[in-house]
C-alpha cells in the first residue's frame, strides 16, 4: 500500500494524484489512469488478487489483518524485473580482456586466440559443480537486491556432455535454493572448442550433448551463437530443429557482429526470442514480429563493446518494444536491470516507460511464460519491486546508487 504510482502492465500505469513529474509514456501504451489517493497491490497465496485505489483496498483488505504488509511510503511498485539472457554460471577472471578491448583488441580476436568464452570454459571444465552453485547463488543474491526476481541463464562454459550436464545441474540447485526463479537455457553451441571445427562440433552437440542435455530434463530453452566465424545459419538450424524434438525451445544469438540472416532462421523455428540484433535489417525485424519471435536488445553487451546501439526507429515505425536484457557473464560484468534500462534509454534511445516494460512483461515475453509474469494484474505472480521513488522514470534515470527498495517474491519479502 502506500504506492504514489503503480505500473501494472504493458496496458496502464496507474499513477495516484501525488505530484511529481510524470514521464511521457510509450507509444505503445494508453495514458496513464489516475486515482484520487494512494496505489496499493493486494496478494495471497503468492498471486494478485487486486490493484486499485488504496483506501478502497485497504476497506476490503485490511493492512492490519495481513500477514505481509510493506508500505510503499509513496513509492513506486513495479514488477518484479525478468532478465531473459544472462551467462550468469561462469569461473574464472577476464578483467585483463577488460584492458585489452580498451588497448583495441576485439572481442572476436580474443575469441579467435583461444581467450574469451574458450578461457572461461576452461575455468568452468576445473571448477567443483558445488562451487559453481555457491558463486551462481551470490550472483542471484545481488539480482535480487536489484529487483530481478527471475532470470534465464545459460550453460554453454562446458562444451562437453559433462560439463554442460554439470553446468545445468548447478543452474536447477541454484534455482531450487534461492528465492530467485532461474530459468535454464542449454547452449552447448556457445562456441566452437578448440581442436575441433564448427561442422564437426555441431554433430557433437546434436548427437551427443543434446540426447543427454534432454535425459537429464532440466534445460527448458536452445540457444545457439549464430555469427561469423562461429555457428553458420545452416548448422544453427539443425541444432535449434534438433532441440525441438528433444523438447527444448529455440533462441538465438544473432547479428551482433555480422547479418548472417539469423533472424530468418528464428522466424522459421518459432524461437522465443533473437538476441544482440545490433545488425539486424527491418526485413529482419518484420520476421521476427510476424511469427512472435521477442526481439531481445542487451544494451550492456554494446555498452562494453564500445557503444554502438541497435537502432530503435524500426521497432518505433512497427509499434513494438523490444524486451532488455543484462546478458551478464564474463564480457559484460553488469547484473543490474536498472543499469539495462538505463543503457536502454541513454544508448538506444527507449522511452523509461518503454525500458521498464522491455524488463518486465517482455523480458517475459521472451521466455514464453504466461499467467501474467512481469505485470501486476490480478492473477499475476507477486513479484514485487518497490522504488525509493514515486515514479517508474527514477529506475533508469539513478544510473549508479539504483532507486529499489525492496523486493517481494510470490508474496515474500526477500530483499
Ligand atoms: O551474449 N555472444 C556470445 N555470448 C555472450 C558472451 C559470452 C562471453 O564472452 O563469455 C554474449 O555476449
Ligand atoms: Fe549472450
Amino acid at each position: 500500500y502506500g504506492a504514489n504510482e503503480l505500473v501494472v502492465g504493458p496496458d496502464e500505469t496507474v499513477t495516484t494524484s501525488g505530484d511529481g513529474p510524470r514521464d511521457e509514456l510509450a507509444a505503445t501504451e494508453p495514458g496513464p489512469l489516475r486515482l484520487e489517493g494512494e496505489g496499493a497491490v493486494v496478494f495471497e497465496d503468492g498471486r494478485v488478487v487486486a490493484v486499485g485505489d488504496g483506501d478502497e483496498l485497504a476497506r476490503e483488505y485490511p493492512p492490519e489483518n495481513a500477514e505481509t504488509a510493506v508500505d510503499a511510503d509513496g513509492g513506486c511498485v513495479l514488477p518484479g524485473f525478468v532478465d531473459p539472457h544472462t551467462h550468469a554460471v561462469f569461473a574464472g577472471d577476464r578483467s585483463d580482456e577488460f584492458a585489452a578491448k580498451l588497448r583495441g583488441k576485439s572481442y572476436q580476436k580474443i575469441l579467435a586466440e583461444g581467450g574469451g568464452i574458450l578461457r572461461t570454459v576452461r575455468a568452468v571444465r576445473e571448477t567443483p559443480e558445488d562451487d559453481l552453485v555457491a558463486d551462481l547463488c551470490e550472483r542471484l543474491d545481488a539480482m535480487l537486491a536489484r529487483g530481478t526476481t527471475t532470470v534465464e541463464v545459460k550453460s554453454g562454459y562446458g562444451l562437453d556432455v559433462e560439463t554442460e550436464l554439470k553446468t545445468l545441474s548447478a543452474i536447477d540447485r541454484a534455482d531450487r535454493s534461492h528465492p530467485v526463479d532461474v530459468v535454464p537455457t542449454f547452449m552447448g553451441a556457445h562456441a566452437v572448442p578448440g581442436g575441433s571445427d564448427a561442422e564437426r562440433y555441431t554433430d557433437r552437440v546434436i548427437e551427443e550433448q543434446l540426447p543427454a542435455v534432454a535425459d537429464q530434463g532440466i534445460a527448458e530453452f536452445c540457444d545457439v551463437f549464430c555469427e561469423e566465424d562461429v555457428f553458420s545459419v545452416e548448422q544453427s538450424r539443425r541444432i535449434l530443429e534438433a532441440g525441438t524434438e528433444y523438447g527444448l525451445t529455440p533462441k538465438i544469438h544473432t547479428d551482433e557482429f555480422a547479418n548472417l540472416g539469423g533472424t530468418r532462421l528464428a522466424a522459421d523455428v518459432s524461437a522465443a526470442s533473437a538476441d544482440h540484433l545490433l545488425q539486424s535489417t527491418d526485413a529482419d525485424i518484420d520476421a521476427l514480429l510476424s511469427e512472435d519471435v521477442t526481439p531481445v536488445l542487451l544494451p550492456g553487451t554494446a555498452f562494453g563493446l564500445g557503444g554502438e546501439y541497435p537502432d530503435l526507429e524500426p521497432y518505433r515505425e512497427r509499434d513494438a518494444v523490444p524486451a532488455i536484457g543484462t546478458d551478464f557473464n564474463p564480457n559484460c560484468y553488469a547484473l543490474s536491470m536498472g543499469f539495462a534500462a538505463t543503457l536502454a534509454c541513454v544508448g538506444v534511445g527507449m522511452t523509461p516507460a518503454e525500458a521498464v516494460l522491455g524488463i518486465t512483461a517482455h523480458g517475459a515475453a521472451a521466455l514464453d511464460r504466461e499467467g501474467g509474469l512481469g505485470t501486476l494484474e490480478v492473477g499475476s505472480p507477486a513479484d514485487l519491486v518497490v522504488l525509493d521513488a514515486p515514479t517508474h522514470a527514477h529506475l533508469p534515470y539513478r544510473y549508479d546508487v539504483d532507486a529499489v527498495e525492496s523486493v517481494l517474491k510470490g508474496g515474500d519479502v526477500v530483499s
